[in-house]
């Protein structure tokens, strides 16, 4: 039956995945690999993709799909242009013609309002979020322009579409991972060419401790009450927006917890005793 959910797709194609060291990505790689695609997998932190790959051995090897099942780790910041743009060179040869790119790595810091924010983090998020993000897309849009194929899956944000106090320089980060998803899904329409955007509310992971700068208690109370999501149900969103037949595009994907409403109504206690 045409349309009906069917990973098989993904058996054998190449996914290249930023971020994949922990968190949303690592969890997209472990669902990829269940799926038998092959995985490029890229963070900073070498010892916890080394992690990540060998559970992505374990799962391909449940997923039984025979197929797929190449995994490399290439270490790479997000916010070296250089270095991005080096990237294809150090792909091994049977895993260069990558299939879908996640946009994965990402990071915010701080709740700080404006006039009192550290300009080094503001650089950070800057170049991790949106520059580093926008060199790799070119690279790879180039490549997927030459072969007709290619799927470019963005990891957005409800802060790239709606603005909050003390979140000015990830929302405005996330506004521009928006709007340039949006232009590339107007340039590409004539190709084959695919680009989604997920956008997750709150999902737990360590994105809110890396907002607080290590402090967990302070990260852990941003999820006091209620249920959030975890980074597998977001690698579900992202795995199935690839997983679709190629004439469909699953353009733009916002996914809250059941108790959140938007970037800041959100529901603390127990579900279904409102008065
Ligand atoms: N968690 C949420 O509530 C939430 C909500 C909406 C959107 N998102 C987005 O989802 C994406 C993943 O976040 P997450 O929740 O999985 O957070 P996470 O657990 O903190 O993971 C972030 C990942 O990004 C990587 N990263 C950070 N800076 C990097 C850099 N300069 N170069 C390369 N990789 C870098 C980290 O790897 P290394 O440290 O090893 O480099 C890590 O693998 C981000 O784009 C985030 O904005 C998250």
């Amino acid at each position: 039956m045409a349309g009906v959910f069917n990973p098989s797709r993904l058996a054998g194609k190449t996914v290249l995945i930023t971020g994949a060291s922990g968190g949303i990505g690592a969890a997209t790689a472990i669902l990829f690999a269940r799926a038998g695609s092959n995985l490029i997998l890229t963070a900073r932190r070498q010892a916890q993709l080394d992690e990540v790959a060998a559970a992505a051995t374990q799962a391909h090897r449940e997923g039984g799909t025979g197929k797929g099942g190449k995994f490399v780790t290439l270490t790479l910041d997000m916010q070296d242009r250089t270095a991005i743009k080096g990237l294809l060179d150090r792909i091994p040869d049977d895993l260069k013609k990558v299939d879908v790119l996640v946009n994965n790595a990402g990071l915010v810091y701080g709740k700080e309002v404006v006039g009192e924010i550290n300009e080094d983090e503001v650089d950070t998020m800057f170049n991790t979020n949106v520059l580093g993000l926008i060199t790799l897309t070119q690279l790879f849009v180039r490549e997927f322009k030459a072969r007709n194929s290619g799927h470019v899956i963005n990891l957005g944000s409800i802060a790239g579409k709606e603005p909050y106090a003390g979140g000015s320089i990830y929302t405005a980060t996330k506004h521009a991972v928006d709007a340039f998803n949006g232009s590339l899904l107007r340039e590409l329409v004539g190709w084959n060419i695919r680009v989604s955007q997920i956008c997750p509310g709150m999902v737990e992971t360590e994105f809110s401790v890396t907002r607080f700068r290590g402090d967990r208690d302070a990260a852990t109370a941003v999820y006091d009450g209620l249920q959030p999501l975890v980074a597998a149900d977001i690698a579900e969103e992202i795995v199935w927006a690839a997983s679709r037949p190629e004439h469909v595009n699953v353009a733009d994907v916002l996914v809250f917890p059941t108790a959140q409403a938007s970037a800041t109504i959100n529901h603390r206690g127990p579900l279904g005793q409102q008065k």
